[in-house]
Parts: structure tokens; C-alpha cells; sequence
């Protein structure tokens, strides 16, 4: 393998190798403050580095649940070390989503984001602590889905869709307006209506804060046409949500129906319109004709909360919406004023993160894929294994530095998790059931199609075929020129590709339009095709 520039690569591999010994499970015993002290320099690196791609890249190289655990052991090491916490941490802040291609635009309030629980004993602790602060024991709780898209915040001035910001770094953001436009359900204009039907004036100005997603539906229909034009499925839909807003032209936003939910507020003026409760804002919204929140639960104590969290778990397979855990907030406005915020987060909320689905099963191979722009996609073939509902047999592997960071090798026992997404990803490796004479994968240094010398291109993790004849590459070129997303060729299938490109009919796109009759007689679904249609 020609290798172009490695240094960046190179540069970070530290960092991968390090979040697999987090993710595999490798937990820190009590540590020396030197020791600590650089492990939270290890740390800060990879939560840096993660972030940049979540947030700015829209492309995430580790799954939520192992991101969550750095952060955490990160955290962990601060409370033990206080003094090691060198300025701001990055578990203190919410990420950037601004990426430098969208006007700026400073929010009147504040986005800010949510502390997090991943355990029974920490919700309860949080009902407890607001308990003790505010002095009673009669408090009610909203629990809402925690919807898995991109945050934003729409303004409307006397009614009138004024705005649609992502929270970039919670002070200012990108405005997205004209993205956010193209979503069916966002209206240009506030209907003044109380929720009781009555004439009701509309706000100065409100901030609506919410979440724009993919519903699951689109998600898959999008999948399916990607694939039919032989590209890669879109692993997530968040990350597909996040890339599709960030798109500079909305005439590629529209096809790809964004949804959005509307779950707060930031300004609100003037201020004697604000709502009393979560319930009376979530009614507010629907009677202004906004896409409100349809399901939430009432919770009056930690047993009701935890079971509402519980209850919205079991559902959450059969919801049109990626979720990846609930939302718990008090629900009286007055009492949230009293208990405030933390520098990041309110007190008077919490997010509760669901367990994402996980098993262990064989590798039995890893396949390595040609795309139409050469690049060489490694995919894990699974010993099937049933999850989240469905049975997984294959999982991609991203890259070849996806493979040497976790060291995945053909005969491993590994994890699987399948967080809501529809391609499940690796987790990492049973290294107790590794069998002795395993070895590391060797990614292929030729094209397993035309066995040109693959390179690999400067800052990018992708290696490539660079043989434009690559006829691996030109079948997917011509799928996708076929497909949908190209000049839709009825008929013209993966297996007519093959017999085309095998048979040297076409040598590149041009030669299509060369083919009689006479070539294509006789090859697959022709025939037939011609047959019933005459
Ligand atoms: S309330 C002041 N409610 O989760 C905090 N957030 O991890 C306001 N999210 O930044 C957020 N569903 O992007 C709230 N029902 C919901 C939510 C929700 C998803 C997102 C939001 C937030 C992030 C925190």
C-alpha cells in the first residue's frame, strides 16, 4: 500500500487506541495524580477529538455509548482531581456544531444542554437533590422522549418565522432559515390561538428550542435508494439529519423530509405570556399550529418517573422517531426559576440514556467492498446474531484505521451494539475468547477487484483503488448513474451490470449509449423484459 501522508492519521492513532481500551472495558483502578494527570490529558485529547467529528463533521467514529464513557471517566477524574482541571474541561461543554460555511447568529438566551443519568440510583438521586432544594415533596415531573437529531431554536417576532439557528456553541449558531424551510410541518406563522381554542395574542418574540430529525421511515427510504445507486447506507439518523441541514443548497434538503419537534423555549417576550408548566407549554405549541410533543408522562414521585423511563424504553422499537433515552423535567416553570442553571445545564432537568442493544458473535470474515469513487469499504461478516430486533449478519468496519483501532480480527468474538441505528457498529473484541493463532488483519495493499496498488490520500482515512478502469468501480459508477439519485434507467439492474461490464459492452459511462438491441439480447432480465412488454 502506497501511503500518500499518514501524519494526521498517525497523529490521532494514540487517541484510537486508547478509547479501545475504554471501550473493551478497561477500567482505571484508583490512580497517583501524576498518573491522573496525564490520563486526563489522554482524555481531553479524545473527547476533543470526538466532538469535532460529532458535531462539525457530522461523522462520528465511535457510538454514543463509548463517546459517553470517556466523558465520564474524564468527569470522574476531575472530581477526584479538582485541581488537575486545567480552564474549561470539555465535560463541562456542550460541543460545536458551527462549521463555517453558514452565517452566524447570536441566540437572545442561552442554549444550553442537559446533564445526563444512566442509572436508576442517578435519576433518583436527581429527584432527591431537587427535593432537599427546594424543600418539598410534591414535585411533578414531565418525562419526554429525548429525540436523537440536531438541536435548534426557531424565532418567531409577532408570529412570524423569523429564524431557524442550530445551537452551535450554545452562545451563537449557524442559520440554517432557508434548510429549515424546506420542513413540511415548521409554519411561517403562529396561529393566535390559546389552547382552549380562544383568541390569544401571539409573543413579541419566542424562541421555540427543539430538534430536527429523521423519522425512521425516511431514514430507510433514503438507505434504500443509496443503496440501489451502490453507495454506502448512511450508518445513523442523526448523523444524516445533521449532514442534510448543513447541506448548502435546499433543493437537496427537500427530498430528504427533515422533521422537527418543538420540546422549549428561550426568550420569551414579554415575559407575562411565559408558560406555568411544561404541560401548559406543550399545549401552547400545538394550538399555535406547531409540531408539538404528541406522547410525554406525568411522574409525582421516583418510582413513577423511573417507571414512566422504563415504560418509554419498551416502546421505543416501535417509535417512528430515533430516540436514544428520555427526558425528565420538572414540570412547574416557578420552581425551575429557583433551582437554576449550572454554567451548561439547567438543574431541573436530566436526560436518562437508554442501554443500547449489545451482543458477542463471531467474525467469521472481513470483506473489503469497492465503491464507485475507488474507495475500499472493509465489512465485518457476522456469525448471525440476533439484535434489537433484528438479525445482524454484517456490520461495516468504516476503514482500515477503524480495524487496526480495535485490532478486529477474522475468528474474534465481538461486540455488536446496535443503538436504535440501523447499521450496527463494533464495539470491540473478547480478547478472552481471541483464539491464540489469530493474527491482525492485513488490509489489502492491491484492489481486490483489479489488484491495482491501493493508496491512501492525504487527511483522509480512506484508501483507494486509482485505477479509473477498475471495473469493480465501474459497475458502481453505472449503478449509480442508473439509479434514482442519477438518470434513472428503468431495468437497469446490478445483474445487467455485471454481464455488461464482464462481457466489456461498456467500458465507461459513454458506451451506454452505444449499445444496440443486438448487445443486450440474451442477457439477464432482457429478454423477458422485451418479451411481455410487446
Ligand atoms: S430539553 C436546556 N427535551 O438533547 C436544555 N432536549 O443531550 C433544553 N433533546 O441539547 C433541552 N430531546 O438537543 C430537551 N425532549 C427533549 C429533548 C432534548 C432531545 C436534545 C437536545 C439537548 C440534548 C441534550
Amino acid at each position: 500500500m502506497k501511503i500518500f501522508t499518514v501524519s494526521r492519521v498517525a497523529g490521532f492513532m494514540w487517541l484510537w487506541l486508547l478509547s479501545a481500551l475504554v471501550v473493551t472495558g478497561a477500567a482505571p483502578g484508583p490512580l497517583q495524580p501524576e498518573a491522573a494527570r496525564e490520563r486526563m490529558v489522554l482524555l481531553r485529547g479524545q473527547v476533543a477529538y470526538h466532538d469535532e467529528l460529532y458535531y462539525k463533521k457530522s461523522a462520528p467514529a465511535i457510538t454514543d455509548a463509548a463517546y459517553d464513557a470517556l466523558k465520564r471517566e474524564l468527569s470522574v477524574l476531575e472530581q477526584q482531581f479538582p485541581a488537575l482541571v486545567a480552564g474549561i474541561s470539555p465535560t463541562d461543554s456542550l460541543g460545536d456544531d458551527r462549521n463555517g460555511t453558514f452565517q452566524l447568529y447570536r441566540h437572545r438566551e442561552r442554549m444550553q444542554s442537559l446533564a445526563k443519568s444512566y442509572t436508576e440510583s442517578e435519576l433518583r438521586g436527581f429527584n432527591a437533590r431537587l427535593g432537599r432544594q427546594l424543600q418539598r415533596n410534591d414535585l411533578v415531573y414531565i418525562i419526554e422522549p429525548k429525540f436523537d437529531g440536531l438541536a435548534v431554536s426557531v424565532t418567531y417576532e409577532r408570529g412570524k418565522l423569523v429564524r431557524a439557528v442550530t445551537r452551535g456553541n450554545g452562545i451563537e449558531g449557524d442559520d440554517v432559515t432557508v434548510n429549515a424551510l424546506t420542513i413540511a410541518d415548521l409554519p411561517r406563522e403562529l396561529s393566535a390561538k390559546a389552547p382552549d381554542g380562544s383568541a390569544n395574542p401571539v409573543p413579541d418574540v419566542i424562541e421555540l428550542r427543539g430538534e430536527i430529525y429523521l423519522p425512521w421511515a425516511e431514514f430507510k427510504r433514503i438507505n434504500v435508494e443509496h443503496e440501489a445507486a451502490g453507495e454506502a447506507p448512511f450508518a445513523h439518523p442523526r448523523n444524516l439529519a445533521a449532514g442534510t441541514l448543513k447541506l448548502s443548497d435546499p433543493r437537496e434538503v427537500a427530498p430528504r423530509k427533515l422533521a422537527l419537534v418543538l420540546y422549549g423555549w428561550g426568550a420569551w417576550l414579554p415575559s407575562a405570556g411565559l408558560p406555568v408548566s411544561q404541560r401548559a407549554f406543550h399545549a401552547q405549541v400545538r394550538a399555535w399550529g406547531l409540531p408539538g410533543l404528541a406522547g410525554y408522562s406525568v411522574g409525582r414521585s421516583a418510582d413513577e418517573v423511573w417507571a414512566a423511563v422504563q415504560e418509554f424504553d419498551r416502546l421505543r422499537p416501535g417509535l417512528a422517531f430515533p430516540v436514544d433515552g428520555a427526558v425528565v423535567k420538572l414540570d412547574a416553570v416557578v420552581l425551575r426559576a429557583e433551582v437554576g442553571a449550572t454554567e451548561h445545564a439547567p438543574r431541573w432537568a436530566t436526560a436518562y440514556k437508554f442501554a443500547p442493544d449489545r451482543a458477542e458473535t463471531q467474525l467469521l470474515a472481513i470483506t473489503v467492498q469497492v465503491g464507485r469513487s475507488g474507495v475500499l469499504t472493509p465489512v465485518a461478516e457476522l456469525s448471525p446474531v440476533s439484535l434489537g430486533g433484528a438479525v445482524i449478519s454484517r456490520a461495516t468496519l468504516h476503514n482500515a484505521d477503524e480495524i487496526a483501532r480495535g485490532d478486529f480480527r477474522v475468528g474474534d468474538f465481538v461486540y455488536v451494539e446496535k443503538a436504535g441505528e440501523i447499521i450496527p457498529a463494533i464495539l470491540g473484541v473478547n480478547v478472552a475468547r481471541r483464539a491464540a493463532a489469530s493474527r491482525p488483519f492485513q488490509f489489502p495493499n492491491a484492489c481486490p477487484s483489479c489488484q491495482a496498488d491501493v493508496v491512501r490520500v492525504a487527511d483522509e482515512s480512506a484508501v483507494r483503488c486509482p485505477n479509473l478502469e477498475c471495473s469493480a468501480q465501474l459497475r458502481r459508477r453505472v449503478q449509480h448513474f442508473a439509479s434514482e439519485a442519477g438518470v434513472e434507467i428503468e431495468g437497469l439492474g446490478p445483474a445487467l451490470i455485471d454481464a455488461l461490464v464482464t462481457k466489456a459492452l461498456i467500458r465507461d459511462l459513454p458506451d451506454l449509449y452505444r449499445l444496440r438491441r443486438d448487445d443486450l439480447i440474451g442477457l439477464p432480465g432482457v429478454v423477458r423484459r422485451w418479451r411481455t412488454g410487446s
